[in-house]
């Protein structure tokens, strides 16, 4: 048996940074979990955890209504870490004082160190005896609770953090976790150290206890993976194949609005290198088929997700009693909808194309539900994922469905494709393929005058679109250097026939999306 992982508990107040904390605890290599502030406080306090941070959160703790932690979180003997509203609840459940403003402070800050203790240890403030971190509270602890000892103050809040060892409770008005607080880490390490947690979760250990949790799961029976040549998916697929082999049968249905090439590269990795049981179902047709005549986004989504689950149901019924499915979803997509502020809108409000059959009726294997983007790619890399995969930058189950704008032909898809081909090459031949959330082509419904060599010519026009993102829920036009954007449009119009003009799109979302349909 492989040990459980030592774990800290986030109880979520609704704050911008939760994610964030859970990630930072993750990245010092101890496992953190998000836990909803609507959880019961007993099932927190019997969930194994070495330590419990409570979270930042947009509320006062005098507001009606305000969601404050059970006093028992503080009883229990395990280590607390109040991280702004969580420690402005910490004070004030406690018996400190805790004053409102409507003046909030935004930004960086100074904290004067005024007292020492596990929390600081090995923080090296400046000549000054001061800190720089990062601030952004409305109300403000300004007598800590007895038994604390206030740690430091700046000028806008007199009590900046705040300790009492006895009962190993800590509190910081400021955020540890942003990287805005460049001695952040070593509060969160000091922190940890506190909790007594080993400092043992690694993707490697990952991987080691998943195989065992799958095994374990599905016992002698075949599991079914719906393949889309995305990250999430694949590196899912490899790690059931590493904990069943055989047993283990992937589905890749070739949609017709794939990008070039696509469709063979998954073939390629997955049958070939990794030796993976494909079903390669190549149903462009239907899809195509489907698609004739439809110029409006949604109908096309609705389309293509339809017949999705028909050829899936159709493909799966022919491969005998496959009682588990195996689905790529990861932390984010779990800890949204036990989150305190309920699902917000995102990504998933979209129609998803990889939406599989309710009434499959399958059980359902999620590997990867524990971990965030950066983990499930470190998790492909150790598995052996070539790094165009790995990589991949997200691309919308409708394909270019949604970026060949009007109606959708075979044709005009081999437009796009080839034109999307080239602003992939030059994007990864620029190194900007990591920073960029998405570069792509988008086919515009508009043609355009133009000359060459002796010829006029009225042709058709590509849309060059490059983000920047950290969850696409915002997203900023990225600033491509002048040299590359000039070698994209010169390669576009030279070698793709049909295509005499190419623009770049310079608009953020919002109030712009990132996808044009
Ligand atoms: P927008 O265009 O709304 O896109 O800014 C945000 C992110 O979602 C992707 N996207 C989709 N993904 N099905 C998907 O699976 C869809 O219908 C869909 N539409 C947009 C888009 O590529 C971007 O990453």
């Amino acid at each position: 048996m492989v040990d459980a992982p030592d774990k800290i508990a986030i109880i979520d107040f609704g704050g911008q940074y939760t994610q964030l904390i859970a990630r930072r605890i993750r990245e010092l290599s101890v496992y953190s979990e998000i836990v909803s502030c609507t959880e019961p406080i007993d099932t927190v306090l019997r969930g194994g955890y070495r330590g419990i941070v409570l979270s930042g959160g947009p509320s006062s703790v005098y507001e009606d209504g305000a969601p404050l932690p059970a006093k028992a979180v503080f009883e229990a003997g395990i280590p607390v870490l109040g991280i702004c509203y969580g420690m402005q609840a910490m004070g004030y459940l406690l018996g400190g004082h805790v004053v409102q403003s409507d003046r909030r402070e935004y930004g960086s800050a100074e904290v004067t160190l005024t007292g020492e203790g596990a929390l600081l240890r090995g923080v090296k403030p400046d000549s000054d005896g001061r800190l720089g971190v990062w601030m952004s509270h409305g109300d403000s602890v300004t007598r800590p609770p007895k038994g604390f000892t206030s740690l430091g103050t700046t000028t806008n809040c007199p009590v900046a953090a705040m300790a009492d060892d006895d009962r190993k409770l800590y509190a910081v008005q400021f955020h540890p976790e942003v990287a805005h607080t460049p001695q952040g880490m070593t509060i969160l390490a000091n922190f940890l150290e506190i909790c007594g947690a080993r400092r043992a979760w690694s993707m490697a250990s990952f991987i080691d206890t998943a195989v065992e949790t799958i095994r374990a799961k599905v016992g002698g029976d075949r599991v079914l993976c719906a393949l889309s040549g995305g990250v999430d998916s694949a590196v899912a697929a490899v790690l059931v194949h590493r904990a069943i082999g055989e047993r283990l049968t992937c589905m890749f249905v070739d949609n017709g609005v794939l990008r070039k090439g696509e469709a063979a590269s998954v073939v390629h990795t997955f049958r070939d290198a990794f030796k993976l049981n494909l079903v390669h179902v190549d149903a462009s047709r239907r899809f195509l088929d489907s698609l004739r005549g439809v110029t409006d986004p949604e109908l096309k989504r609705k389309r293509i997700g339809a017949e999705f689950i028909a050829v899936f149901e159709e493909e799966a019924a022919r491969l005998g009693d496959i009682p588990w499915l195996a689905q790529g979803t990861l932390y984010p997509d779990v800890i949204e909808s036990v989150s305190f502020k309920g699902p917000s809108a995102t990504i998933k409000t979209h129609h998803n194309v990889g939406g599989l059959p309710t009434k499959m009726r399958f059980k359902l294997v999620e590997p990867l539900r524990e971990l965030f983007k950066d983990e499930v790619r470190r998790v492909g890399e150790l598995l052996g994922l070539p790094p165009g995969i790995v990589w991949r930058q997200p691309f919308p189950g409708p394909g270019l469905a949604i970026r060949v704008l009007g109606e959708v032909s075979e044709e005009r898809l081999e437009m796009l494709r080839d034109a999307d081909a080239i602003v992939q090459e030059e994007v990864q031949a620029a190194g900007l393929e990591r920073e960029l959330w998405q570069a792509f082509a988008v086919l515009l419904p508009v043609r355009t005058v133009g000359v060459m060599g002796d010829f006029r010519t009225y042709a058709q026009v590509i849309a060059l679109r490059a983000v920047m993102s950290q969850d696409a829920m915002t997203a900023d036009w990225a600033r491509l250097p002048y040299d590359l954007l000039g070698r994209i449009s010169n390669r576009i119009i030279n070698e793709v026939k049909g295509i005499n003009r190419v623009v770049f799109d310079v608009s953020s979302k919002p109030p712009s999306t990132i996808e044009w349909e």
